[in-house]
C-alpha cells in the first residue's frame, strides 16, 4: 500500500494508490502555475473543497470524460446533476463517505463558497483515505483551533494547508494550523498563484512538522 501525491498547482491534487485516483480541487483552465491540462487527467473520483472557480475548475470536464464520481458538498452536487454529470456523492460538514479506495469526509472550512454568483453550500475541507495513508486537504479556511481536534481524530499522515494569505491563512497563522493539525508532513498550497497571494514559504515554518513545498506537476510518495 502507497499513497502517490500529485501536485496541481494551487490547490489541486492527483492522490493514487495505484488502483484508484482521487482528484481534489482540479483547476488547470486558467491556473498559470498548471503544469497538466484538464484532458490529461485520468481519474475515478474527483472531491471538492468548494464552489469557488479556482478550486471547482475543470470538474464538469474531468468528470464527464473519466465517468469520475463527484464528492462534494450538497449544493455543488446538485449544480453538477443539472451539468449532466451524474455520478456524484453528495455530503456536508461532519460527513463520511466510504468509496472504492477507502473513504472520504468532509471537515469545516471557514470560507465562502459560491459558484458565478449562485451559492454552493458549506465551504469544506477534505480528508481521504487512501493507500493506507490520511491525507487531509484543509481547503480554502482560516485558522482554527479544532484542527487540533480533528489532528486527533484522523490522524493525517499529510496536510495540504493555504499560506497565501488575504483569502485564507498566512504562512504565520498557517504555522500554527500545520502544528494543531501535527500531520507527519505539511504541504503548502494556494499561494504564489498570482500575485495577490505571493508569500515567502520558508515562513510557513511548523515545529515538529516536516514541510514539503511540492511544485507544480511533481509526484511524491508520502510517508
Ligand atoms: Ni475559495
Ligand atoms: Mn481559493
Amino acid at each position: 500500500m502507497a499513497l502517490d501525491i500529485t501536485y496541481l498547482g494551487h490547490s489541486g491534487f492527483l492522490l493514487t494508490d495505484g488502483s484508484h485516483t482521487l482528484a481534489i480541487d482540479p483547476f488547470l483552465t486558467g491556473n498559470p502555475k498548471a503544469t497538466m491540462q484538464h484532458n490529461q487527467v485520468k481519474c475515478d473520483y474527483i472531491a471538492l473543497t468548494h464552489g469557488h472557480a479556482d478550486h471547482f475548475g475543470d470538474t464538469v470536464d474531468i468528470a464527464r470524460a473519466n465517468k469520475a464520481t463527484v464528492i462534494a458538498a450538497f449544493e455543488i452536487t446538485e449544480y453538477l446533476g443539472e451539468q449532466g454529470v451524474k455520478n456524484v456523492e453528495p455530503g456536508n460538514t461532519g460527513g463520511k463517505i466510504k468509496t472504492a479506495f477507502g473513504w472520504v469526509a468532509f471537515t469545516q472550512a471557514f470560507h465562502s463558497s459560491s459558484y458565478q454568483g449562485r451559492y454552493m453550500g458549506m465551504p469544506c475541507g477534505i480528508v481521504a483515505h487512501l493507500g493506507g495513508k490520511t491525507f487531509y486537504h484543509c481547503g480554502d479556511t482560516g485558522l482554527f483551533s479544532d484542527m487540533q481536534l480533528l489532528g486527533e481524530i484522523y490522524k493525517p499522515d499529510v496536510a495540504a494547508i493555504p499560506i497565501g494569505d488575504r483569502f485564507t491563512m498566512g504562512p504565520e497563522l498557517a504555522t500554527k494550523a500545520a502544528e494543531f493539525i501535527d500531520p507527519r508532513t505539511a504541504i503548502p498550497i494556494h499561494y504564489n498563484t498570482w500575485p495577490p497571494i505571493e508569500v515567502n514559504v520558508s515562513k510557513f515554518a511548523p515545529s515538529g512538522v516536516k514541510v514539503n513545498a511540492m511544485k507544480p506537476g511533481e509526484t511524491w510518495r508520502a510517508e
